[in-house]
């Protein structure tokens, strides 16, 4: 059985799809769950494009030691220093360096010749060299690039060092066909590519990303690069679940395996979706909601009489429970601790006190709490509260159908100072967001609102993700609570917190170097 390297890149790919913005809490988070499932390589940033994330990549690579962590680097010196600054506590510091070599990209973009773009790889990977033990060079769009080429170009930064080269289909353009060819050309055509691992990294354009990295496994790839949920630029890349299962399932076809801790599988797609506000189709495979339901009458006949009829992977395998009822109104701390580190809890005690009191609450209005009820309470107490600058205290809302909605708000501001607001709107949601508008003092652009329940049943927890424009800039928020309209008014608060968080960061690390 081969071993395949999986470099996630949830948190830097996965991290550019569209509305999704990550605080810095909220990557260590992800980051801590993919050390528990198993992934070889994190690449956790793109360290020289933003304090922020340089901040992020350094968290993560001074906690997360289950794991090498990765940042991306341009071929240029500062992008590779400030990697090395962000990355030199990691426990295997390891870069991930690239340049496009498709005529396309080379012309128009880099606006270099092929020999200018050879050069520039050989003197970006011997830098690198000098501070970095193991060093990943990539070749963007190389699936649109002539094939010689990117022969002579592989074969010069081995040479210089490179000891992982990554062969990405950028734009999700190629075919399963097509990538195995690439492959084997580069293993036949490159002389000193025993000295280093080939790596695949595929976008879904086409919809055909999991299927060109299994065939570039096929081909000779030992390492393959993907996302949780399959989230990232545009339609996405490759799905990690998707791939580390079908090799699981398929074993005796690709003899190959990732090594993953398979069960830790739909926990991790779980918090990716929350955290990112990236809802997972029902009918996605492996972690969809459907993915283990059967419909029809004939299939669940087949199934009761023997489950591999219809069922190829088993829900056990990739952790998906039967969202359990758990704990009730009367269980004591005792059994809601074990409960929470059975479920990967990992925060501090007022951490855990925090979701303490937020659990006795839900119990008191809810019968049963389930396994998803507390994932989103731990969640919330992990990571929702590291950006409180305007707090909600109370809130009021008076709707009726012949009468206006009317919402009255509490709120603390960042000053300390406590005010209230009241504002009418064309339903309960409008009339809190012009209320909060109102305490806010600047125009609060929504852009975005999604609902959607924690569990089934009509006790359940609402989980509210909005995206807003505010003081020039857009960003996603997101609320829950046993009330829609609390919900409502959290995630729009929480977007408005992250903005300022964020202005608040850059304006204090005006030089990631001296971090
Ligand atoms: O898709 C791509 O080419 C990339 C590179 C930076 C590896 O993400
Ligand atoms: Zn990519």
């Amino acid at each position: 059985m081969r071993k395949i390297n999986v470099f996630d890149t949830t948190l830097r790919d996965g991290e550019q799809s569209a509305g999704v913005n990550l605080n810095f809490q909220e990557k260590l988070e992800i980051a801590k769950q993919l050390e528990r499932l198993g992934v070889d390589i994190i690449e956790a940033g793109f360290p020289a494009s933003s304090q922020g994330d340089f901040a992020s990549v350094q968290a993560i690579a001074r906690t997360v030691k289950g794991s090498s962590i990765t940042g991306l680097a341009r071929s240029l010196e500062r992008d590779i220093e400030t990697t090395w600054e962000a990355l030199k506590d990691s426990a295997e510091p390891r870069i991930h360096v690239f340049i496009a070599t498709s005529p396309i990209h080379m012309q128009y973009k880099l606006k270099m010749t092929p020999e200018q773009v050879i050069e520039n790889a050989v003197a970006a990977v011997k830098l690198a060299k000098k501070t970095f033990p193991q060093v990943q060079w990539s070749a963007e769009d190389a699936s649109r690039s002539d094939l010689p080429f990117l022969a002579k170009i592989i074969q010069a930064v081995i040479d210089a060092g490179a000891t992982v080269i990554n062969l990405p289909d950028t734009v999700g353009y190629t075919t399963p066909y097509e990538i195995g060819q690439m492959f084997g050309y580069v293993s036949e055509n490159v002389s000193n590519i025993d000295r280093a691992i080939l790596s695949t990294h595929n976008h879904d354009d086409l919809g055909m990303a999991v299927a060109n990295s299994l065939a570039a496994i096929q081909n000779g790839a030992g390492q393959v690069e993907c996302t949780v949920n399959g989230i990232g630029e545009r339609a996405g890349n490759a799905s990690l679940e998707e791939i580390a299962v079908a090799l699981n399932i398929r074993q005796d076809h690709y003899k190959a395996d990732t090594g993953l801790v398979l069960k830790e599988i739909k926990r991790t797609s779980s918090l990716v979706s929350k955290l990112t506000g990236m809802v997972v189709p029902n009918n996605k495979a492996v972690v969809g909601a459907n993915a283990f339901a059967h419909e029809s009458g004939i299939h669940q006949d087949g199934v009761l009489k023997n489950k591999e009829t219809y069922e190829i992977i088993t829900p056990e395998l990739v952790g998906v429970s039967s969202n359990r009822m758990v704990l009730g109104k009367h269980s004591g701390r005792h059994a809601f601790k074990e409960k929470l580190m059975e479920l990967g809890f990992n925060g501090t005690e007022e951490q855990l006190q925090k979701t303490f009191v937020a659990f006795k609450d839900l119990a008191d209005k809810k019968k049963d709490i389930t396994e998803d009820d507390l994932f989103a309470l731990m969640t919330e107490a992990t990571v929702g509260s590291s950006v409180a600058h305007y707090e909600l205290e109370t809130l009021q809302v008076n709707y009726g159908t012949t009468n206006i909605p009317t919402a009255t708000i509490t709120m603390k501001l960042p000053t300390g100072e406590t005010v209230q607001e009241a504002a009418t709107g064309s339903g309960s949601v409008e009339a809190i967001y012009n209320t909060l508008e109102r305490v806010i003092d600047e125009e609060v652009l929504l852009t975005n609102y999604r609902i959607q329940s924690t569990t089934a049943g009509r006790d359940s927890l609402a989980e509210v993700y909005v995206t807003v424009k505010y003081d020039g800039t857009e960003s996603s928020g997101r609320g829950t609570a046993h009330d829609v309209l609390e919900a409502s008014a959290k995630a729009y608060i929480n977007a408005v917190n992250r903005t300022i968080n964020r202005k608040q960061f850059n304006e204090q690390r005006t030089n990631p170097l001296n971090v």
